[in-house]
């Protein structure tokens, strides 16, 4: 966690991901805006509200639901690693099975929450510029990065032991700064044609606001409110 005490924590992590978290600074109630204004809020600028700077070190989680090949939908949870006017990006191994289902099935879901607001954002999955990749790698924790290199089928196949040495082999060979992304480090962008906003109320009933982007109208959002 990021130690910051405030009201609404990102969502956190421990152990090795402990860099991965931040705490929000919420300013704005997309319900209470779409209320008083009559009009449907910008849903990006929500989420610029809703997240952490793409400068902060401290990534928030997601949940990245696929379409896997068996009908079923395959979970888990990626960073975050920036997220611009085209969408939300999170970065992988090109050999894992999540590349496996997008390549497949574009689309995906993201789920991110803290205590009391959930976002929930449903889109198209498209690849993501070398450069941006490039600069993504750059910005991982020395532990992300080399954990880029070394997270293999063969490497999880080895005994502990074994695992520590090729490890610490592995960081002494290549000095902190000096990696760059391997072949298999790819990124990934979320283009949203739904975004959800959920808000909890300890004194009446949640609500969400859903943004729902209109098809063949550019960046043309519907907005409605509803039941939680
Ligand atoms: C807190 C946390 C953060 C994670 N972040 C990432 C990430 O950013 N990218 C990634 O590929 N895997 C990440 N993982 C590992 C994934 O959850 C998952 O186990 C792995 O990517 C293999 O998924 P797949 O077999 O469904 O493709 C993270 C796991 C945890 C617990």
């Amino acid at each position: 966690m990021s130690g910051e005490a405030t009201d609404t924590p990102r969502p956190g992590a421990a152990g090795v991901f402990a860099d991965t978290t931040a705490a929000p600074v919420v300013t704005r109630s997309p319900s209470a805006e779409a209320a008083s204004t009559g009009m449907a809020p910008d849903p990006f600028a929500l989420l610029a509200d809703w997240l952490p700077a793409n400068d902060d070190p401290a990534r928030p989680l997601m949940t990245l639901s696929t379409v896997a090949s068996s009908g079923y939908p395959d979970a888990r949870t990626v960073l975050l690693s920036e997220f611009g006017p085209e969408g939300l990006y999170f970065h992988t191994d090109s050999r894992s099975r999540k590349v496996l289902d997008v390549t497949a099935t574009p689309r995906a879901a993201l789920t991110m929450v803290w205590p009391g607001r959930q976002l929930v954002v449903q889109g198209d999955v498209s690849r993501a510029s070398a450069e941006e990749q490039t600069a993504a790698y750059g910005r991982r924790s020395r532990y992300l990065q080399m954990l880029a290199w070394l997270n293999t089928d063969d490497f999880a196949a080895l005994p502990l032991e074994e695992r520590l040495a090729t490890w610490a082999a592995f960081g002494e060979q290549h000095p902190d700064g000096s990696l760059e992304a391997p072949g298999t480090w790819a990124g990934f962008v979320v283009s949203p044609v739904r975004i959800t906003f959920w808000e909890g109320r300890p004194d009446t009933a949640g609500i969400r606001t859903e943004f729902t982007r209109a098809s063949g109208a550019g960046d043309s959002w519907g907005c409605g409110v509803i039941a939680g």
